[in-house]
């Protein structure tokens, strides 16, 4: 049996061993992807793997706050990807699905390059939740929704949320 999302976020949740800050976050992401991919008809397939990846894509964020004392973005990157692979590995996914989720958590900071609405919604809703968590001026959103955002449902929800 291949976990569900639900079953996903399970995981994830006792993986965080209680920071309520990265949990606040992963659900937000998860969330917000969730509703831009269906709002957006994905099929089911990339659906899934877009939620699998929302969900555990800031896996490496403990390691590097431990390792570098940040969570830099590339650092993250190349640190996430084999965590992804190893904490998905009883999935039951496909090893598309896997490879897919593992290569969308070493890409989550990268804006070039976008090669599927799965990955465009990643960087979507990853930036809609960082913006409500810190409070991106309106100019930061301005440009993010001009040079990054092509999805419609993504724009309505980040003009919708955070009023710009
Ligand atoms: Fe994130």
């Amino acid at each position: 049996m291949t976990w569900t999302a639900a079953q996903i976020l399970e995981e994830m949740l006792a993986f965080s061993d209680g920071d309520l800050h990265d949990i606040d976050h992963l659900i937000r992401v998860w969330t917000y992807a969730k509703t831009i991919g269906e709002l957006e008809g994905l099929d089911p397939d990339t659906q899934y793997v877009l939620e699998a990846a929302a969900i555990v894509h800031d896996i490496a964020c403990p390691l590097c706050r431990e390792k570098y004392g940040n969570t830099d973005g590339r650092r993250q990157e190349e640190e996430g990807a084999p965590m992804a692979r190893e904490f998905l590995r009883g999935a039951g996914m496909s090893d598309a699905q896997l490879e897919r989720v593992v290569y969308l958590v070493g890409r989550h900071h990268t804006f070039t390059g976008v090669d599927g609405a799965d990955y465009q919604i990643l960087l979507e809703a990853d930036f809609l939740a960082n913006a409500c968590e810190n409070g991106y001026p309106r100019e930061r959103v301005e440009a993010f929704l001009d040079r990054v955002v092509r999805t419609a449902a993504g724009e309505r929800l980040i003009r919708s949320v955070l009023r710009v």
